[in-house]
């Protein structure tokens, strides 16, 4: 009898605790409190023109139904086309499958990777639902510390040590989420290759390509055909509410992920599809970039002023818009920290928690997704926050 009952996979999907903290500032909000946001994922600015203009005009016609599983041929040639000047690799289409986001990538990828029992390696601290989607196959996400000194980022050391009996392979995501932290060219083709002589599977989550502050991201793709890269149009493209990112897998995964795709999804939305045909664009481009723009200042303004503050600083982040930042100087319990910023001061961030077991309690999670002007508050008021406190001593 299983009446009333969810299954014991999902028993193991852990929600974020950032959730609680989001509530908290909606209640607080609707108070009539002013919360300065920077606890979200998601960028601030709206989606660009051309991309609303290219939705409005194919949304005119009428005609909304599904396309072929894959995705639209039209948007997978766009995306080889930026394969190509973007990272001088050649990707075939066949190769390319249009995704309900970054999110659906992940799904199709795992779903065609795993069996009961298979283990993969994780970094810790890493995005959160990686685990969660790996139990939810049946397989063992294992964890495996990383630290400031390498980036927050596998070294081919620490995915030696981590391998075990069961392994099957590695996801990264560079830049990272939480710690906005970058994986160099050498660092990745080694990891690739240790790997790879592992006969062991590689994801390369790329979704926060394109928002690089000084080298460009490089992709697993310019190594290797063998391995699974996924991105989106939700970050550097503005685009999180249309549901759209892209899977590219190796020659031999194209009809799992086939079959997956008609079966779990039928089809990315179509109308996000049409949409997004125009994001490569170059007025959509221009835009874009100066978005870029905006978030390295942004990240300047934010690393300064919590460096002026006392926070231990590691290196300055180089692309997505986080900043993971140590607290340890401040308090032993980063989750109560945050709660009682929000509730005293009105500043919203993530706390370590929900990034993994790699001391979570020392470290909390800012995102620039928020103006200049809000950032600045944001940073006073955690001063004042501090100076209430007893933690910083007024100069
Ligand atoms: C590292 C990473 N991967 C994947 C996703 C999923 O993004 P989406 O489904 O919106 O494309 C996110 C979202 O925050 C993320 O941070």
């Amino acid at each position: 009898m299983n009446f009333g009952k969810v299954s014991k996979r999902v028993d193991q999907v852990l929600p974020f605790y950032v959730m609680d903290l989001m509530a908290k500032a909606k209640q607080l909000e609707a108070q009539g409190r002013d919360i300065v946001h920077m606890e979200v994922g998601e960028p601030d600015f709206s989606t660009p023109k051309p991309i609303l203009e290219a939705a409005t005009k194919f949304l005119a016609q009428g005609n909304v139904h599904y396309t072929q599983a894959q995705g639209l041929l039209a948007l997978r040639e766009k995306i080889a086309q930026f394969y190509q000047s973007e990272y001088r690799v050649s990707v075939p289409v066949e190769r390319i499958f249009i995704t309900p986001g970054a999110s659906g990538a992940l799904t199709v990828a795992l779903a065609s990777l795993l069996d009961e029992g298979d283990e993969v390696l994780i970094p810790d601290p890493g995005y959160p639902c990686n685990s969660n989607l790996i139990k939810l196959f049946s397989a063992e996400a294992k964890s495996v510390d990383v630290f400031a000194e390498d980036n927050f980022q596998f070294t081919v050391d620490s995915i030696n040590d981590a391998w075990g009996d069961n392994t099957r392979g590695v996801m990264i995501a560079s830049p990272s989420n939480p710690t906005g932290m970058m994986i160099n060219r050498g660092q990745l083709s080694a990891l690739i290759q240790q790997v790879q002589e592992k006969q062991g599977f590689f994801i390369s989550d790329e979704i926060y390509h394109g928002l690089s502050y000084a080298e460009p991201a490089v992709s697993a793709l310019e190594f290797s055909d063998d391995v699974f890269v996924l991105n989106s149009f939700s970050k550097y493209f503005g685009m999180t509410g249309w549901r759209l990112g892209w899977l590219i897998v190796p020659e031999y995964a194209i009809s799992a992920a086939n079959r997956l795709m008609q079966n779990m999804y039928i089809a990315a939305a179509t109308h996000s599809q049409y949409a997004a045909l125009a994001a490569f664009d170059e007025d959509t481009q221009d835009i874009l970039r100066e978005r870029c723009d905006q978030f390295e200042q942004r990240r300047d303004v934010l690393y300064d002023g919590l460096e002026a503050l006392g926070f231990k600083m590691n290196e300055k982040p180089q692309g997505a818009f986080y900043i993971y930042v140590d607290c340890s100087s401040f308090c032993d319990d980063s989750f109560s920290f945050a709660l009682e910023l929000l509730e005293h001061s009105g500043v919203a961030i993530t706390p370590g928690l929900d990034f993994g077991a790699n001391h979570p309690e020392r470290y909390l999670r800012f995102a620039y997704t928020t103006s200049v002007e809000r950032i600045e508050l944001g940073l006073q008021r955690l001063k004042e926050f501090l100076l209430m406190k007893g933690l910083l001593v007024k100069g």
